[in-house]
């Protein structure tokens, strides 16, 4: 219930009582059972570090700080993928809201603040349509600092966040039952994902699709590898630290002594399967101690924890992939520098 209040009151904080909000609906949160998510993160993290080698989703990297360190990598010179996404959507937005007019819902797998949708709730947010936007992510901050926004700049529109993981919020999402929807995947979060576990949830999505409904994806090219290696190893170090706040996460959540100076950031591009990964390394051999899991962690001199993959695709295997899964290509569009791809497609029959 704190997150609808806390918005509420912040906005009427700033706005002065004689110009009340022209809204047409109210913004209505979705409720979803924090129970419903996969795995905690005690147990990812009891799991994965006393594996070999050891590992970390990266899926944990969204806590406050990381959703406010990820926001700041968009807006890295190195981190290309936004802004090339940007530049595509607000490019198409215009010819997409035409090209499926009787979409009424826009659903968004990680929405974070919401600020490359934007281009679309501007061109599918017309008088003529009544369009609801439900923009679904772990993170309630980066949901909470969208809905303030979008709640100024589109008074039409109805938003119905969920504070959720991808499927318990797109579940509670269908149970609404609102209409033809168009699903939005963007910024290249399917890198996140191995090939055969990318497929699976293709499919799933595909599974929850009705006829008139379509996907758009946003999917990062395979390109020259000091480009990548650049695009997660910055100069300002933000990806660094991005990565780091995992150990300040285990820390403060599960009472950990990691140093972080004792560790350090690094990446590297393997190429045939088109991932960059990135790890965790330990500058020296030492000992962690994790007291709210009972037990001791040993690292070596030079010993990695691997905390995420951004997986890299070509044309082609977009293609594979999705047409594995059941998807059907309506359209693709690429940035100028053809870095990063826009793939809308339907259910294939
Ligand atoms: C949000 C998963 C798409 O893999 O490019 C950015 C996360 N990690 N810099 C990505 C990320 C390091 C990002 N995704």
């Amino acid at each position: 219930m704190s997150a609808p209040n806390r918005a509420a009151s912040a906005r009427s904080a700033r706005r002065p009582a004689a110009s009340p909000p022209l809204r047409r609906f109210e913004t209505r949160w979705i409720q979803v059972d924090p129970s419903a998510s996969r795995i905690s993160f005690r147990d990812a993290v009891r799991a994965g570090l006393r594996n070999a080698p050891k590992t970390l989703p990266s899926r944990f990297f969204y806590d406050e700080t990381g959703s406010r360190l990820f926001e700041e990598i968009c807006q890295l010179p190195e981190y290309y993928l936004t802004r090339a996404e940007s530049e595509i959507l607000e490019a198409v937005a215009p010819d997409l809201a035409r090209e499926m007019p009787d979409i009424r819902m826009l659903v968004e797998l990680g929405s974070g603040s919401a600020v490359k949708t934007e281009a679309l709730l501007q061109a599918f947010d017309t008088d003529a349509r009544p369009l609801s936007y439900a923009p679904i992510d772990v993170s309630r901050s980066a949901l909470e600092e969208g809905v303030e926004r979008l709640e100024l700049n589109h008074p039409r529109l109805e938003i119905l966040p969920a504070i959720a993981e991808y499927e318990s919020g797109l579940a509670q999402i269908h149970a609404l039952g609102l209409g033809p929807k168009l699903l939005l995947w963007l910024g290249s979060s399917i890198g996140n994902l191995e090939r055969s576990a990318a497929i699976a949830f293709l499919a799933h999505l595909r599974a929850t699709m009705h006829e008139e409904d379509r996907l758009l994806i946003g999917i990062d090219l395979r390109k020259d590898r000091g480009a990548l290696e650049r695009a997660y190893d910055d100069s300002r170090g933000v990806t660094a630290r991005f990565n780091l706040n995992l150990l300040t996460r285990i820390n403060r959540e599960l009472a950990g002594n990691f140093d972080l100076d004792q560790f350090r950031h690094r990446v590297h591009y393997d190429e045939p399967s088109g991932s960059v990964q990135s790890f965790i390394e330990s500058r020296r051999a030492q000992r962690v101690s994790l007291r709210e899991l009972g037990f001791e962690v040993a690292f070596e001199a030079g010993e990695r924890i691997h905390t995420e993959d951004s997986h890299k695709y070509s044309v082609e295997e977009i293609d594979a992939l999705t047409s594995e899964a059941g998807l059907g290509l309506v359209r693709r569009d690429l940035d100028q520098a053809r870095r990063f791809t826009l793939n809308l497609f339907r259910p294939r029959v």
